[in-house]
């Protein structure tokens, strides 16, 4: 039986790492080509020479999600080098951690540049190739766009931006043929609770306390390939998200209790001075 993925061209920004990079292997292993974005050009350039080692077709662009016309630059070469684009995966991003009074505006715009607008400049520039091909667009949100935790503010409120963004877009995108996927993870292993508040990431940092609650980004990629060939409107990740979504829809001041009380230890990474309690799904 062949893959529904088989054939199609996929771009992924943020693939230099975490979600994004199994992403890449599974989409690629299930015979898909992958344009692999993010700003880390070596590890781009690794997991291409991986894929194509492995017979499959892979190009790397490095790019910013943060500057305009990065993107634009990125679809216009997947274009010419395979000439379509099935779907479009708007998975970079990172966590702002820190309580408001802790936090500055300055914290919170730096925070929506990747999560929200990087999000709409993926948007814009894929959005004329994916009409064209009546292709899919995956938005990654986060069970943080479905709850909001304490120290969590500025990481939540741009998941559910995100999230609104998906809901507004399905109806929008729909008369063009174009699905809108969104993918609400909670704990998956990947490198993100070791970036900092400015989007840097510190490889000796030491893993959260949530580490027993974590899935692979293997089994969280696989999940996430199916719920794109299938066109799901969402998907949460992980047993524990997929909890706290329901808990949050039916019973909300329930979780709100929860939440008040039992925060999740959390510090950002690089800042010993600091001990913010915070989750980051
Ligand atoms: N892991 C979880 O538990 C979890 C839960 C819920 C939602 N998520 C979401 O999943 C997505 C992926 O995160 P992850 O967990 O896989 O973390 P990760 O391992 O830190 O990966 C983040 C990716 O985003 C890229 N990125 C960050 N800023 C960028 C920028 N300005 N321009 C281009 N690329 C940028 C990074 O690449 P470069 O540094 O090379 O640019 C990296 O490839 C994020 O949107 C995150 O919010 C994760």
């Amino acid at each position: 039986m062949t893959d529904r993925s088989a054939g199609k061209v996929v771009l992924i920004t943020g693939a230099s790492s975490g979600i994004g990079e199994a992403l890449a292997r599974e989409f690629a292993n299930r015979g898909a080509a992958v344009a692999l974005l993010a700003r880390r050009a070596e590890r781009l350039d690794a997991l291409a020479a991986e894929l194509h080692a492995l017979g499959r077709r892979a190009l790397a662009i490095p790019c910013d999600v943060t500057r305009d016309g990065d993107l634009e630059g990125a679809v216009g070469r997947v274009m010419a080098e395979f000439g379509r684009l099935d779907v479009a995966v708007a998975n970079a991003g990172f966590g702002v951690v820190g309580n408001l009074a802790d936090l500055s505006l300055d914290d919170y715009r730096r925070q929506f540049e990747p999560n929200v607008f990087g999000v709409l400049r993926t948007t814009y520039a894929v959005l004329d190739a994916l009409t064209l091909s009546r292709g899919t667009l995956v938005l990654m949100g986060s069970v943080s766009g479905h709850l909001a935790a304490p120290s969590a503010s500025a990481y939540a409120m741009s998941k559910f931006a995100v999230r609104a963004l998906a809901g507004a877009l399905r109806g929008e995108l729909a008369p063009r043929g174009v699905g809108v996927v969104l993918i609400s993870p909670g704990f998956v292993h990947s490198e993100i609770s070791r970036v900092d508040n400015h989007g840097r990431f510190h490889p000796q940092a030491h893993e959260p306390s949530h580490r027993r609650f974590e899935m692979s980004t293997e089994r969280a990629a696989r999940q996430i390939v199916r719920a794109v060939s299938r066109r799901r409107r969402e998907r949460v990740i992980t047993a524990h998200g997929k909890l706290a979504v329901l808990l949050a829809r039916h019973t909300p001041r329930l979780v709100a209790w929860v939440l008040e009380r039992g925060r999740v230890s959390r510090t950002e990474p690089g800042r010993k001075d600091q001990a913010h309690r915070a989750g980051r799904s």
